[in-house]
């Protein structure tokens, strides 16, 4: 078979007692059904060599049928079976190919990949600068009361290695009835400003990372409206991870739809973590100030983490916390010792308290003057225990 010499067939036998002449006019008559290219068979002594590269199943099925009715049917299903029986194949051009179809799909992916096909597209054309620049001393270490969206003003651009925050639940806005509708487009405005002012202020290859419970209660999915800004503001999207809180005291259905498909409430026991890289990905560091260890990479690097929330809420007086454990594994897998770490909605101090314990610098900014006493008092009991 001339094809055959040039080109790879996967090769299949079939061994019969002898064949016959009728055998051999099926033979004929199946090749010359077939492209040389697609199945052939081979008679040699009692066996049958079928030789076959990419194949159209549905022609072949339906061969008996096209082919003469003199011819040796139980042949013809015995090659048919024997290539059905091959599991291992790609698909190309509506025919199944037996050959080299891995070695062709991964160079396709692989070609495709490189030339037409970008990462994080939504990023690629964004104009963020690429010049760092030093964070002032005089913002170094420091808890401020104030707005965050008036005091970021004074942060140099590109100046902080990671912000790890989690919004408030509200911005002191009052509900008027009269505000209803815009009472949640007021809301994510002011919220945005303050997350325009932490774009800016993030160096290149710098990290934001936002906890977020989405706002199930009023059916806004706060997690996805917070990814679309900073996609949209041209961050890379780097992933997420599922703080299962294991909180089951939540309420469990609104009366009226028990045990009903009519409007089921659902109950949720974690919170997100939304993680965003300005500019690339890579952050660059020295080795030695790196401080996870290998238990903890391996661990946390699976993206779903269950930490208890915070049960000392009301010791500290703040109620809306999330726990050192949760603020320390963010640090840890997303900065070096000796980073800038920001948390502009900084309570209590969660994030601050952490950066000064694992050895970073930090500033921190609340509206509440108490939640900054409380951040204060949290850092000197860190400074105790280093001494
Ligand atoms: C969810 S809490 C953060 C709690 C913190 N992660 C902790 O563990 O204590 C959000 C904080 O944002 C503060 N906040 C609200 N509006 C602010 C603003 N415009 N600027 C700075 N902080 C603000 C609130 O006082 C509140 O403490």
């Amino acid at each position: 078979m001339k094809s055959s010499q040039t080109k790879a067939f996967k090769e299949l036998t079939l061994t019969y007692d002898r064949l016959d002449k009728t055998d051999m006019a099926t033979i004929a008559s199946f090749n010359s059904a077939f492209d040389q290219d697609e199945v052939q068979l081979e008679p040699n002594g009692d066996q049958v060599t079928i030789l076959f590269r990419q194949v159209d199943i549905r022609k072949l099925r339906s061969c008996r049928k096209t082919l003469n009715g003199t011819l040796n049917s139980k042949l013809v299903q015995d090659v048919v079976a024997a290539i059905e029986g091959v599991k291992s194949y790609g698909i190309a051009n509506g025919k199944r190919n037996y050959v080299d179809y891995n070695k062709e799909r991964k160079v396709k992916d692989r070609a495709k990949k490189v030339s037409s096909r970008s990462p994080y597209f939504y990023a690629q054309n964004h104009t963020h600068s690429e010049t760092n620049n030093d964070f002032p001393a005089e913002y170094t270490d420091k808890i401020i009361v104030g707005d965050s969206k008036d005091i970021l003003k004074n942060i140099p651009d590109n100046s902080i290695d990671l912000i790890f925050t989690s919004p408030p639940y509200n911005f002191g806005l009052e509900y008027a009835e009269n505000q209803d509708a815009h009472y949640w487009e007021t809301y994510f405005d002011q919220l945005f400003s303050v997350f325009d002012e932490c774009i800016r202020v993030t160096k290149y290859g710098g990290r934001i990372i936002v906890n977020v419970q989405p706002l199930f209660s009023d059916y806004i999915p706060s997690h996805h409206l917070i990814s679309n800004f900073f996609i949209q503001k041209k961050l890379i999207w780097k992933g997420e991870v599922l703080w299962e809180k294991n909180n089951y005291n939540c309420k469990y259905t609104a009366w009226g739809s028990w045990k009903s498909p009519s409007n089921p409430y659902l109950k949720y026991t974690w919170e997100f973590l939304e993680i965003f890289c300005k500019g690339e990905m890579k952050k660059p560091g020295s080795r030695d100030d790196i401080d996870i260890n290998a238990e903890e990479f391996k661990k946390w690097v699976v993206a779903k983490w269950s930490i208890a929330p915070e049960r000392k809420m009301g010791e500290y007086g703040h109620p809306a916390m999330f726990p050192e454990e949760l603020a320390e594994r963010v640090l840890k897998l997303f900065s070096y010792r000796g980073d800038i770490v920001l948390d502009p909605f900084n309570g209590s101090g969660t994030t601050t308290t952490v950066a000064a314990r694992t050895g970073r610098r930090y500033l921190g900014i609340d509206i509440s003057e108490e939640y900054c006493k409380t951040a204060e008092r949290r850092l000197e009991s860190v400074q105790c225990r280093m001494i």
